[in-house]
């Protein structure tokens, strides 16, 4: 399957689901001064997320064009880039308070959908997909993410395949247990399943959107856990045998002032699945660097390079490519200017 044919199967099912689908932001980011580039789907949404009224409804969907420097240190290996097209879909509102701009949806929807996306549409083998979810953070009042598990529990339930669930909490506590047989459902503390654009609850400034997350890997069966990283294997461990490929994100808090969190005035689903690595798992190749958009750099790049030489260029070709594209010119002097960022691997 090729990136174009995910990302066209994913917009038709979000539109046949209700969703508009709007065009990708910029990566430069308008009129948000927090980052330098866009790095999430969720980024050009935020007004609506914290209650602005999107002209196109409460139920959208894109595949938006994304750059994060802060994985460049990682490319080489077989599965991170710095730009990625991530495909998202987004409840803006409360399901119990229809209104005439629509209707929006919350966890029971979203999970369902994103199952059935990844099953029926791109043919992953369910028993090859697994989630984890939020275990809830104490310190900031903020509870376990139990509709997640009741969700998570039926969909797999009806699919036929295990449904158990593991309260691993760390990702240490994880490589300490391991997975057991019928385990499917892994619950995570505030590291892994909690998104907001500045990490975990401490970590964000007031006035800061953000949430629990459900996350959904995909195992490569044909990869061998390697015990560098830990004594046994569970999907947030990075021996290559998980690859996330999406998350959920259930967008309903808002940091105050003072540190503590309040709930946002409404309900926001904001999901993100990788483009690149989706693809990867619908040709259940675990190189993301093996599908259609990077092959037709590697394979022009010259026979003596190293894989990881190869894998690096096309990256950074690809991000330069749509950086310049959407008017970031490069220079090693300006302080305007953001592609000497790539100098750093050269
Ligand atoms: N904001 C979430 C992410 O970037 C989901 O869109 O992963």
């Amino acid at each position: 399957m090729t990136a174009d044919e995910v990302r066209a199967k994913f917009l038709e099912f979000m539109k046949a689901h209700g969703h508009a689908i709007t065009p990708s932001a910029s990566l430069v980011p308008e009129n948000d001064p927090t980052t330098l580039f866009t790095g999430s789907g969720m980024q050009p949404m935020i007004p609506y997320l914290l209650g602005a009224r999107h002209p196109l409804g409460r139920r959208l969907a894109d595949s938006q064009k994304c750059f994060r420097a802060e994985d460049i240190d990682e490319v080489g290996d077989n599965r991170h880039t710095t730009f990625f097209e991530m495909l998202g879909n987004w409840s803006l509102g409360d399901p119990a308070a229809p209104d005439k701009i629509g209707t929006g949806y919350w966890k029971e929807e979203q999970l369902q959908w994103l199952f059935e996306f990844l099953t029926e549409e791109i043919a992953l083998p369910a028993e090859r997909l697994y989630v984890t979810v939020f275990a809830g953070d104490e310190e900031n009042g903020i509870p376990k993410d139990e509709q997640s598990i009741e969700v998570w529990r039926n969909i797999f339930g009806r699919a036929g395949i295990s449904n158990g669930l593991a309260e691993l909490g760390t990702v240490a506590e994880g490589h300490r247990q391991g997975i057991k047989k019928g385990e499917r459902i892994f619950a995570y503390d505030v590291t892994k399943n909690w998104w907001s654009r500045s990490g975990p609850p401490d970590g964000m400034p007031s006035g800061e959107p953000g949430g629990p997350d459900s996350e959904i890997f995909y195992e490569f069966t044909e990869i061998e856990h390697d015990k560098k990283y830990g004594e046994y294997c569970h999907p947030n461990c990075d021996c290559g045998r998980f690859l996330e490929i999406g998350n959920s994100v259930f967008m309903e808090y808002r940091k105050k002032e003072g540190g503590s969190f309040e709930k946002l005035i409404q309900r926001n689903v904001d999901f993100g699945g990788g483009l690149e690595r989706i693809t990867a798992a619908a040709n259940d190749n675990e190189d993301v660097f093996d599908i259609d958009v990077f092959r037709s750099l590697t394979d022009v790049l010259p026979a003596v390079m190293t894989i990881k030489a190869k894998r690096i260029v096309a990256d950074h070709i690809r991000g330069a490519v749509f950086l310049i594209s959407d008017g970031v010119i490069p220079s090693n002097k300006e302080p305007t200017i953001r592609l000497n960022i790539f100098c750093k691997q050269f």
